[in-house]
């Protein structure tokens, strides 16, 4: 059917099927921050074009090509936010945080758009989870980001990932970076592309950042960024580095991982997923100390991570016994319409207690009902008939065995509560 009014490209509508494993990580990610003792935030979904620009810089990819941006009634710029760390240092600047407390540790869910070229694992309207901790500048604060972010995947039964690292300086020792990649390129630019070209003088390590292939053979045998760094951040790095490995977290430094967003400083992280495809980052942070300082706040050191929750339900569906345990479904089958009043109270009663539970009013025979059960992959149906009120009982059928219990109707509950495939959902 060809649709009048189809989805704009690169937007998708999540369907209640995908639901519980988007649930599932949205849960996962707020029950790991709050044992770290971080606190959500929410900011509106469009903010003043001018923060982007100014935080996420000029010569961005985001900022050149994908922001979703337009003038509204009042004449006002505005721009649907393509991510969430700008936002958060504006909030913080905005509400005074910084003057509450002296290290704000805040999180974030929600929707951020990019126009991007879709694909998959790519969308133009995409989902965030993210971090900040704003106001730490131990490099103690940058390795146990980076822990949390593993913990967090761990704890989502994401395997096989790879945590790479790097730092890309300070505003002491950058422009000594940036002299030695512009020695280094100068006599190959004719080759390579032209953003790269026009990067060269303007943002000269965003050139490490593109992805053409011509150009990245140019980028082969480039100079160590660890080489340039300055003390402060030589010493930074390697104190990250120390803590890391003193967790046990396998990691590998990318000396040519910069990240897509100007405003990092020392520490630059990614987690990537073999399970990804093209689309491999899942995760992506970093120090930021000059952020809220160039957005007109005082000198604030940060460090946060942000993660595709798109990408994260793309490789959990794969693992589908999440989905499994989750939904342990508990259909109530009255057979005959007098026993459906009974079988009412009893579904208020079992999803007071906690229990997922599901009843069809519009038919009373055993053979849909159990189809039912069936079909909505219920783990236990309760069959209630005119024999079960005769003997107060009720007959409890287990799904996958075919195995049936008939036991008291007031022990429906304890019942429940004792085998692992029926315990109530809030457990
Ligand atoms: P980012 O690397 O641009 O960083 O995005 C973080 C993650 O968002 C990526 O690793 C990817 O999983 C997901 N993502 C990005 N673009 C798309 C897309 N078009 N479709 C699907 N998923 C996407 C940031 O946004 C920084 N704000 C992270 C940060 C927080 N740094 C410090 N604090």
């Amino acid at each position: 059917m060809s649709l009048k009014y189809p989805l704009p490209r690169g937007t998708r509508d999540i369907l209640p099927e995908e639901m519980p494993f988007w649930h599932h990580v949205e849960d996962t990610a707020r029950s790991i921050f709050s044992a770290y003792n971080y606190q959500e935030i929410r900011t509106p979904i469009f903010e003043l074009t001018e923060l982007f620009e100014r935080g996420i810089g000029d010569g961005t990819d985001i900022v050149e090509k994908e922001m979703y941006t337009f003038t509204d009634k009042g004449e006002r710029r505005l721009t649907l936010r393509p991510e969430g760390t700008a936002p958060i240092a504006r909030a913080y600047l905005q509400n005074g945080l910084g003057k509450k407390e002296p290290q704000s540790k805040l999180y974030y869910c929600g929707p951020m758009f990019r126009y991007e070229r879709p694909q998959a694992g790519r969308y133009r309207q995409f989902y965030q989870i993210g971090v900040e901790n704003i106001g730490n500048e131990h490099p103690f604060a940058d390795a146990e980001l980076i822990s949390m972010g593993v913990h967090l995947f761990d704890e989502m039964g994401i395997s096989g990932l790879s945590v790479t690292l790097n730092s890309v300086g300070c505003l002491v020792c950058r422009p000594v970076i940036e002299e030695r990649l512009k020695q280094f390129l100068g006599s190959n630019l004719k080759h390579m592309c032209d953003d790269c070209n026009r990067r060269f003088s303007v943002n000269p390590l965003r050139i490490l950042d593109c992805k053409n292939a011509t150009c990245k053979t140019y980028r082969t045998a480039i100079p160590d960024i660890q080489e340039s760094l300055c003390h402060g951040c030589s010493d930074h790095f390697s104190s990250v580095v120390e803590y890391i490995e003193a967790l046990g977290i396998p990691f590998q430094i990318n000396p040519q991982l910069v990240r897509g967003l100007d405003y990092y400083t020392r520490t630059a992280f990614e987690i990537v997923s073999d399970q990804l495809g093209a689309q491999n980052a899942l995760c992506g942070g970093g120090r930021y100390d000059g952020l809220i300082q160039h957005l007109g706040g005082p000198a604030t050191p940060a460090v946060g991570f942000a993660f595709g929750v798109d990408r994260a339900v793309m490789i959990l569906k794969e693992l589908s016994d999440i989905l499994k345990q989750k939904n342990k479904l508990i259909y109530v089958a009255p057979i005959g319409a007098s026993q459906q009043p009974r079988c009412f109270y009893l579904v208020d009663t079992l999803r007071r207690a906690g229990f997922k539970v599901e009843i069809d009013y519009s038919k009373d025979d055993i053979k849909y009902q159990l189809k039912q059960a069936n079909k909505l992959g219920a783990t236990r149906c309760i069959i209630y008939g005119d024999r079960e009120f005769e003997s107060d009982t009720v007959i409890i059928k287990n799904m996958v065995t075919t195995e049936q219990t008939t036991i008291p109707f007031d022990n429906v509950i304890s019942f429940l509560s004792t085998h692992a495939d029926t315990l109530p959902h809030t457990s």
